[in-house]
């Protein structure tokens, strides 16, 4: 089938990429031609395993194309994907400007009956919008349903979440947009959940909150934990084996980052307050979370009297590994707080420290762990990396000043470390 794809960030990408692989002839579309260029060159603007090689492989097979001319992708597509950004406002709200500008590029274009599919998170009603809108602006006598086809890829394995989904949700309005779903969706031999378009918009939200959910549990239960003497680890170990829970993101720390668990937790509290509805539990999740962040931050205050000239160890910068993305990264609020008490911050993380340059381009950045930890007086470990996790306890003894470690992911044994001669915290453990 002809596709076209909106928007070449990480779901735009990767939904391209995935399709063409499929074997869809696909038309990948960005305004930035900066991007676009590198796009053609084979090389990938995100870091994202097997990605880069796929963008390859299908590119040579001739199935892949990309543009920033949209009027020629979208005339004559079959089906249209948008993946454009849909960032939060500082009151909740979703900004849909950028879904509005495609949809108003799309109406413009289109010469044939097409579907469009929304792949981008959007607020429980908006593809109803988007329909009207292409509806309204349509210049060519054409028909267009609006579908919505949510994203549930997580950074760092989104190729194989896309490849090997879980499930694919599509959420549509007509048994027409519905097959024309199935029939793209078919080589994928996935489980396929079709529902409503507002249903389908919903599930997304629903989802990610979830986990959030989840996650601000566990964090909280890991608190409980430290003050009864009771180990999170072993706690979330045997919950694990109900079936009914799960095993997944049972895992305590410093609470979630990332661009869509904060997203979408403030976009579902602010959907329920318009609506006359307080989702308290979502509330919830959301105050555990800004203060789990903080959480050692607060045990190192404790513990010193001062931060100030202090060499401060951080140890992994992005919000979780395989990715090199530091939105709201719980790094960056610990790095404030300790920049404000004059610490003098050493930090290393393996791909992150391009995008932290831009936010705190005066700390120092260290090529490995152990520069970073050479005669520091404090560590922070905010981010599970394989170079970090293999740090032997032995190390931090040997190379700080004082070994004094603050582990935001509970990486370590505690046993082990206090028999290396570590004064090691964690979360939910003593
Ligand atoms: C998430 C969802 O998993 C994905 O389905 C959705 O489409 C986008 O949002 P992502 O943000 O890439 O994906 O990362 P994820 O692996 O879900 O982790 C999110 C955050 O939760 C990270 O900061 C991670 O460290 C934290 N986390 C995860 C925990 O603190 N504990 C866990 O047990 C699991």
């Amino acid at each position: 089938m002809k596709l076209a794809v909106a928007g070449m960030g990480y779901v735009g990408l990767v939904a391209g990429v995935c399709f063409a692989h499929m074997g869809h002839d696909v038309t990948c579309v960005d305004l930035d031609e900066k991007k676009i260029a590198m796009l053609e060159q084979g090389k990938c603007p995100i870091y994202e395993r097997d990605l880069e090689e796929l963008m390859q492989q299908n590119y040579e097979l001739g199935r892949l194309h990309y543009t920033t001319n949209y009027q020629a992708a979208y005339e004559y597509a079959d089906a249209i994907f948008i993946g454009v950004g849909t960032p939060v406002q500082p009151d909740g709200s979703a900004n849909l400007t950028y879904i509005a500008k495609v949809a108003r590029q799309i109406a413009e274009s289109v010469k044939q009956d097409c579907l469009i599919v929304v792949k981008s998170t959007v607020p429980v009603g908006t593809n109803d919008k988007v329909e009207q809108f292409i509806k309204d602006f349509l210049v060519h006598d054409v028909k267009v349903e609006v579908a919505s086809n949510p994203e549930f890829l997580a950074q760092g394995s989104a190729v194989h979440d896309t490849l090997k989904a879980a499930r694919v949700i599509i959420g549509t309005e007509s048994q027409e947009a519905r097959d024309k779903l199935y029939e793209i969706y078919e080589p994928f031999h996935l489980p396929i959940v079709a529902v409503s378009r507002r249903s389908a918009e919903m599930i997304k939200y629903a989802s990610n909150d979830f986990l959030a959910l989840k996650i601000s549990y566990m964090n909280e239960i890991a608190n409980l934990c430290e003050l009864v003497g009771a180990n999170i680890q072993d706690v979330a170990r045997g919950m694990s084996y109900d079936r009914r829970i799960g095993e997944s993101f049972l895992n305590a720390g410093i609470g979630y980052g990332g661009s869509c668990f904060p997203k979408d937790t403030k976009a579902l509290k602010y959907l329920a307050k318009q609506n006359g509805y307080q989702l308290k539990t979502v509330e919830a999740a959301v105050d555990v979370n800004k203060s789990q962040k903080i959480l050692l931050f607060k045990k190192a205050c404790k513990r010193l009297i001062t931060f100030s000239d202090l060499k401060v160890a951080i140890l992994g910068l992005t919000f979780k590994p395989g990715t090199d993305d530091l939105r709201e990264a719980p790094s960056i609020d610990n790095i404030k707080l300790l920049l404000e008490r004059g610490a003098k911050i050493h930090a290393y993380d393996p791909v992150g420290e391009e995008n932290m340059k831009k936010l705190f381009p005066s700390i120092t950045y260290e090529s490995t762990p152990a520069k970073a930890l050479e005669k520091s007086h404090l560590c922070f470990i905010f981010t599970e990396w394989k170079e970090i996790r293999m740090i032997e306890p032995a190390k931090y003894k040997e190379l700080m000043r004082t070994p004094l470690v603050y582990d935001g992911r509970n990486i370590y044994d505690t046993k082990s470390m206090k028999e290396a001669g570590v004064e090691y915290y964690s979360v939910g453990r003593l």
